[in-house]
């Protein structure tokens, strides 16, 4: 059957069925060898989107600004302190007055039900740039980055996401590999709980894709992993957990050991970044001064032959790019 995604919003994976996801990551690959070749189609041309970020950002706002304007659509940014969003104005109504002016809302921040409330009210599509428990334009990116880097199917490749297993990447991929029926591992420490609702759901996806997904706490997990995948320490806004995180996470830092355990001599490093793999952030060297390493992987997996985060990097345009085409 055909895939019409125009008019949806990009709130999480979980909205899109296998067939859907595959469409928007070949649609991506496509956008990708066209952009290659020089050849420019400006899709979107007399459209208009605007971003929202109440969160920093590199990669996302950047991606979305470069996709849209590569389409030919013109953009407006717009941070937490520079709208009356939430503060002089309701939600509700600032959905509605954007959904006047706007083809499409980008909006990065704090709770899901933002994305959910600006999606209900503006009457446009919404696409999620990260909230406390989804990244779902990050995991188009990667599968995108997988596919073009894995010689197996979606369907064979094992990913291990070594850390703070309970952040918004880990749930994200629980939805990614649920719905693209891949086998998903979240290894960290126990005293991180996983959200039991978020993990029955990936469940009750993968019953029907054929996927598996695991939490384990020992290494054991790591034998035949084809993608080992981390993520901060201490996700944008909880700053304040960094010492406890370096106590519970150091074991699960990504170091060359860990790369070896795979018993893969392929296996890919992937991260979402930003990511801490030397000291040259004031935040690596503040916190170095104070006695807290928080180093989530070693600079020696980070510029690694297995190492694969810049073309990650440069797959987020791509794909956004793809979501934003599909469903204006
Ligand atoms: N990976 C990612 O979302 O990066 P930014 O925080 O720079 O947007
Ligand atoms: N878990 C990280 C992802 C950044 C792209 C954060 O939320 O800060």
């Amino acid at each position: 059957m055909a895939v019409n995604l125009k008019g949806r919003s990009f709130l999480t994976l979980m909205d899109f069925t296998p067939s859907e996801i595959r469409y928007m990551l070949d649609l991506a690959h496509d956008l990708k060898a066209k952009k290659r070749a020089g050849i420019v189609n400006h899709v979107l041309r007399g459209k208009t989107i605007v971003l929202l970020f109440e969160k920093g950002s590199t990669r996302t706002r950047c991606a979305f600004e470069v996709a849209a304007m590569e389409e030919g659509a013109g953009v407006t940014f717009l941070d937490s302190g520079s709208s009356q969003m939430g503060k002089k104005e309701s939600l509700e109504d600032t959905a509605k007055v954007l959904g006047r002016f706007y083809d499409g809302i980008e909006y990065r921040g704090f709770d899901q039900k933002v994305v959910e409330d600006l999606a209900k009210f503006s009457g446009v599509p919404v696409w999620n740039g990260l909230t406390d428990v989804d990244h779902p334009t990050q995991i188009l990116a990667d599968l995108l980055t997988i596919e073009e880097h894995c010689a197996k199917p979606l369907n064979q490749v094992k990913v291990v996401f070594c850390g703070d297993i309970r952040n918004n990447m880990s749930y994200a991929w629980m939805y990614g590999c649920a719905k693209m029926g891949m086998h998903f591992v979240a290894y960290g420490p126990e005293e991180l709980k996983v959200d039991e609702n978020i993990l029955a759901a990936a469940r009750e996806v993968a019953k029907e894709t054929g996927a598996t997904i695991e939490v384990c706490h020992d290494a054991s997990c790591l034998k035949d992993a084809d993608v080992l995948y981390t993520d901060v320490w201490a996700s944008m806004g909880e700053e304040d957990k960094i010492p406890e995180r370096v106590r519970m996470l150091t074991p699960y830092k990504v170091t060359m050991d860990m790369i070896k355990e795979t018993e893969n001599p392929d296996v890919l490093f992937l991260h979402c970044l930003p990511s801490f793999h030397d000291f040259e952030t004031t935040m690596a060297k503040t916190q170095k001064e104070k006695g807290y390493d928080i180093r989530e992987v070693t600079d020696e997996v980070f510029r690694s032959k297995h190492s694969v985060v810049f073309d990650e990097a440069e797959n987020r345009m791509h794909t956004i790019k793809a979501v934003i085409v599909a469903t204006i």
